[in-house]
Formats: C-alpha cells, structure tokens, sequence
C-alpha cells in the first residue's frame, strides 16, 4: 500500500504524460519564463488551489497563499511577492480570493487560545470590528461568518491599495486593478464581490501616496 507520500510521485509522472500528449513542448516553453498577468492572494486552504478552481495552468498565475489570504503591511513574504509581481512580472490583475468555511476566519470569531496563529488571526478580529455593527446584526452564525469572509476579502483589497507599491504603479500610469473574490467550498462556484478598485481616486488622503 503506497502512502499518499510515495504517490505525489505516481501522480506527478502521470501529469507530466498527460500534459505532453497535449502539448509536447510544453515544458520547453514555460522553460525560457513566466509572464502571467495575475498575481493570486488566496487561503493556504488545500481546498482552494488557484490554477485548478479557473482553469488556467502552469506559467498563467503568480500565486502567494497564508492562512485566510491576508495582506499584512510587515509581512516581507507578501510584500516581495506583490512588489515582484507589479514591478517585473507587470501583472495587470491583483486577485484577493477568500472562500467560505475559512478557517482561519472561523477562529477569529471564537477566543480559543491557538499560540502563535492568534497574532495572525487578530488582524481578522480588527476587520471584524471595523463592521461589527453589521455582523452583530446577523443572527445565522454560518451567514455571519460568510459575510466576514467577505468583508476580509474587502479590507485586505482596499490594504492592497494603501501599499507604496500599487500606489506608485498608479502615478506612474500602469494599469493594474485589484479585485475581490470569494470562492465557495461547498459548489466550486468563484463569485467577483464588485470590490475592484483601478486607482487611488477613492482611498483617503492620509492614506496617499505621493509621487517621489
Ligand atoms: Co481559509
């Protein structure tokens, strides 16, 4: 009996098959590099991988997963992933997705002590306070805990655009826009959450940026 361990590799050869009877050179060409439009900050989650859930493949999606797709101003990880995707790669799409049934959003909502995630998740509890009157107000605790994925998502584009680095792509005419997604677990459905913002004409002035 092969342990799932021993069977990434059965699956990996197999993918490798399938994909060259596709293409042959496939591999030839995503060998000279990348230039995907999209830079993807999605849930570590393993049921939301990014390439599977639309379709794309291998080259089409710069991806940065964490534990409820945070954007954290002193997480380094995330701002070398953003500043490379928007400054070399020229990415035109910056995708938050969040999915329903998070649970790093569910733990935010209960006072477990958990360690060190705590100070991760805390972030989650400041963006439920920012709406707790509109959360409170919600009686169903699974819609409450929907709409706080939702909120999330739409705290973290509008923390996307408080960034030097998507600032600065804006004064210097790039065309980049940032979009929320929220992926629902339980159809495979992906929904747009009408979050997108194209420029900094909507974020408040202390927030600004200004040219150098
Ligand atoms: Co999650």
């Amino acid at each position: 009996m092969k342990s799932t361990y021993e069977k990434l590799f059965e699956g990996n050869r197999k993918w490798v098959n399938d994909t060259l009877e596709k293409d042959p050179d496939f591999f030839e060409k995503l060998s000279r590099g990348q230039k995907p439009p999209v830079l993807w900050i999605g849930c570590s989650d393993s049921r939301v991988p990014a390439n599977e859930i639309t379709g794309t493949l291998p080259g089409e999606i710069f991806v940065h997963r964490n534990i409820a797709n945070m954007v954290i101003h002193t997480d380094m990880s995330m701002l070398s992933v953003l500043d490379y995707s928007v400054n070399i790669l020229e990415v035109t799409d910056i995708i938050v997705c969040g999915h329903y049934g998070c649970g790093g959003v569910l733990a935010a909502m209960e006072n477990k002590p958990l360690g060190i995630v705590e100070n991760w998740l805390r972030h989650i509890k400041d963006v439920y306070r920012l709406h707790q009157r509109e959360l409170d107000a919600i009686k169903s605790e699974e819609l409450r805990a929907n709409r706080l994925v939702e909120l999330n998502v739409i705290e973290q584009v509008f923390d996307l655009t408080k960034t030097s680095i998507v600032q600065n792509a804006w004064l210097n005419k790039k065309k980049l826009a940032v979009h929320g997604l929220v992926y629902d677990v339980k159809n495979g459905i992906l929904n747009d959450l009408d979050a997108t913002v194209n420029d900094s004409s909507e974020l408040p002035k202390y927030y600004l940026v200004e040219k150098k």
